[in-house]
């Protein structure tokens, strides 16, 4: 096999490809854009020993269902999203029954109900509104508007996830965040207190599709972070850019940064099927500083 050298001065493996799998791991409790469920279970397969599991860009949190352990640390710059997973740990019947009776109501007024919740998450940012309105918009797909307002529409020909079986998730989640830590906070501020037994798994916001994302990213400043970490001996994974079939959404890890990149082969991209008809295989790279 070819190798490449690394700023730790050592022979690095040269690209590997993994190849595709299930979702089957990891129980669908939110479609967060960007969501890494198809490729979790090969991506925790790469992970170390760890002390305390990091996932500073935690959005629909595929990684930590499976890494998650008590003293780890979830946090998203997104408060509503961090007030979901608060729930899930903390109060889960509430966060079930919520579900059920606002399903309820949703029966009995469709598509109106859905409305209701969406203005009024839009005005409070309630986190059980957020749940509702995930179960239930066009393909579960979390979308905001330029201003930050939560702005997909109800999916019709769907009248959102029976309540019995959003429990039965809830609950394989609530077991799997007993004892997790989590953070509102810039990815920076979130990853200061890591320490060299520590891993982190990184998965950033895309370039190029920001408004799906609330908060931005600046490249330079991530480069420094991912290196100081490095230094402090922190272990981590990065997913960082996606090629689209032909084309190539994002720039490559400046070689100085990682030791090995994997490739993922993730079959074809729901969200960008749904929003753009594309049917590209996307492949994505995980760059890991170990
Ligand atoms: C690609 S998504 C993560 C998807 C996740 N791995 C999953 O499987 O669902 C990126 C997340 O980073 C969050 N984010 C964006 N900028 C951030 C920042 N500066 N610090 C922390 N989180 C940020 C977004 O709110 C979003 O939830």
């Amino acid at each position: 096999m070819a190798t490449q050298t690394s700023f730790f001065g050592e022979e690095a493996e040269a690209p590997e490809r993994v190849h595709h799998s299930s979702h089957g791991d990891v129980p669908s409790i939110l479609k967060w854009t960007g969501s890494k469920r198809s490729q979790a279970s090969r991506i925790a397969a790469l992970a170390p020993e760890y002390d305390r599991y990091y996932e500073p860009f935690l959005g629909g949190g595929a990684l930590m269902f499976l890494l998650g352990r008590p003293l780890s640390v979830g946090a998203d710059l997104y408060q509503p999203l961090v007030d979901f997973w608060s729930l899930v740990r903390d109060d889960p019947d509430r966060l079930v029954e919520n579900y059920r009776t606002q399903w309820r109501a949703l029966q009995e007024d469709l598509p109106a109900y859905f409305y209701v919740v969406r203005d009024r998450f839009n005005q409070t940012k309630k986190p059980e509104d957020l749940n509702f309105l995930m179960r239930t918009c066009v393909n579960g797909i979390v979308r905001f508007s330029q201003k930050g307002d939560f702005n997909n529409s109800f999916h019709l020909s769907r009248k959102g996830m029976q309540p019995e079986r959003f429990a039965k998730i809830v609950r394989s989640w609530n077991h799997r965040l007993r004892g997790v830590e989590f953070r509102c906070a810039d990815f920076q501020e979130s990853l200061s207190d890591a320490s060299a037994a520590d891993f982190v798994y990184l998965d950033p916001p895309y370039a190029g599709n920001k408004q799906r994302y609330i908060g931005d990213l600046d490249i330079e400043r991530f480069y420094g972070v991912l290196d100081d970490l490095s230094a402090r001996g922190v272990k981590w994974a990065l997913s960082f850019d996606g090629n689209r079939g032909e084309r190539d959404y994002n720039v490559e890890l400046p070689s100085g940064l990682f030791r090995r990149k994997v490739d993922l082969q993730s079959g074809y991209s729901a969200v960008n099927k749904v929003l753009n008809g594309a049917t590209d295989m996307v492949t994505e790279s995980l760059y890991l500083n170990y």
